[in-house]
């Protein structure tokens, strides 16, 4: 079986061809050059933008995989959760060719498919070629005078969550590469993205139970106001993770959340960081934040990147052992989300893998290879795999919806 994935939900632009669990494309445009400037995502130029990619990158995928129409047996698209107009652009492209190719057409939950890019293969592995950027030379957003065969030029490296994906791949990853084992049940998935932290058990495929969820911010959305904080340039979390490298991670101590259960809680560390630079910079609390970075020393940004990074990721992993713990049946931990390209969270959560050989349980920790942890299609293909075979039955093209916020299910 062949399915198209389409992707659009925030800043990315993508499709991908997945054959069976053998992926045979994955074309990835981002954003995020365009957005660096502005500091973040404005919706309207996202929207756009996909507009003006979309068919130059299915096209690609298309090439890449060396398949045409006829070979497609299921098109797959994101429709849930994510900015409105990005996801508009995706799901009616999706909804139009389904219509026009007469294929069946699957509506992906977008944190669905951020779980399943732990069943992707693991660089090295069955991918043909790794994934790359579409070639597409991406107009300015406003220009839409340009045609797509101009918009198309040479490749550049792939980026995904705003990571350069060639300099992310390490030693984590590496562990993954060598197995050929996918995740299995029943298992804890730590799905931590811009938008969403949730702890969710699963205890077969396409069984979704969400166990703990932030009362607030994301853990991405946190790493992105920290960095503005520091002055560190868009998207947070890649900077705050660069910065962090030259910093001391005792440097400041920020308290942790004191919430029960499984839940989480990022709006106060943002607040500590804040008020402990404004400490540092012996400023007033209504001193400007964006001026803030002005006082600050190298020094002092990599050791506030580097304490402020420890604690959240201290904070993720307690709530993943309280979880363990309330469900000792769990065979797997899987990380899912842009925020799980984190190295410092990765080399941290070998710790899990402590806990199993001294409790001798039969515990496996699964990260996706990091090219695919930010917004890619091939995990919706892959998601959508997972779904026919557990006998979920295909959209109405003529009317699938989409929508902003919505729980997976
Ligand atoms: O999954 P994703 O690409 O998009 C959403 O579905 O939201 O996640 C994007 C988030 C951003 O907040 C970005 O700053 C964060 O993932 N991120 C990271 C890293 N790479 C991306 N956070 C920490 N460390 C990273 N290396
Ligand atoms: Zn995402």
């Amino acid at each position: 079986m062949k399915i198209l994935g389409i992707e659009s939900s925030c800043d990315e632009t993508a499709a991908a061809i997945l054959d069976d669990t053998t992926l045979l494309s994955n074309v990835v445009v981002s954003q995020i050059d365009i957005f660096k400037s502005y500091g973040g995502v404005i919706p309207e130029v996202a929207a756009r933008s996909h507009l003006e990619a979309i068919l130059p990158v299915i096209d690609q995928a298309f090439d890449e995989a060396n398949v045409t129409w006829d070979d497609i047996d299921a098109i797959a698209v994101t429709h849930t959760p994510g900015l409105l107009g990005s996801l508009l652009i995706g799901t009616l492209t999706a909804r139009t060719l389904a219509i026009l190719h007469n294929k069946p057409l699957y509506a992906v939950h977008h944190l669905k498919s951020h779980i399943y890019s732990n069943w992707l293969p693991a660089s090295g592995e069955t991918v043909p070629s790794p994934a790359v950027s579409a070639g597409y030379d991406r107009p300015d957003p406003w220009d839409t005078a340009r045609t797509k065969s101009e918009g198309r030029a040479s490749a550049a490296p792939a980026t995904a969550g705003g990571c350069d994906l060639r300099s992310t791949e390490r030693t984590v990853d590496q562990k993954r590469a060598n197995e050929t084992a996918t995740p299995t049940f029943p298992l804890l998935a730590l799905v931590i993205s811009g938008g969403h932290t949730q702890i969710i058990y699963m205890k077969e495929h396409n069984s979704f139970e969400i166990i703990g969820t932030t009362l607030d911010d994301a853990i991405g959305e946190c790493f992105d106001k920290v960095a503005k904080i520091l002055g560190l340039p868009y998207p947070g979390g890649p900077s705050i993770a660069k910065a962090a490298e030259a910093g001391d991670p005792e440097k400041y101590r920020f308290p942790h959340p004191k919430i029960n259960d499984l839940d989480f809680s990022f709006s106060g560390l943002k607040t500590a960081v804040l008020r402990t630079v404004q400490k540092e910079c012996g400023v007033e609390l209504d001193y400007p934040s964006h001026d803030l970075k002005k006082l600050l020393s190298e020094k002092q940004i990599a050791d506030f990147a580097a304490s402020f990074q420890k604690t959240a990721v201290d904070i993720l992993l307690e709530k993943l052992e309280l979880a363990r713990k309330e469900h000792p049946d769990v065979k797997s931990i899987v990380f899912a989300g842009g925020v799980s390209a984190n190295n410092a969270l990765r080399e941290a959560a070998s710790t899990i893998q402590d806990i199993k050989d001294s409790e001798q349980t039969d515990l496996t920790v699964y990260f996706p290879s990091p090219k695919y942890s930010g917004d890619n299609a091939a995990m919706v293909t892959m998601a959508a795999y997972y779904e026919i075979q557990s006998g979920v039955k295909p959209t109405d093209p003529y009317t699938l919806d989409i929508s902003p916020r919505s729980a997976i299910s």
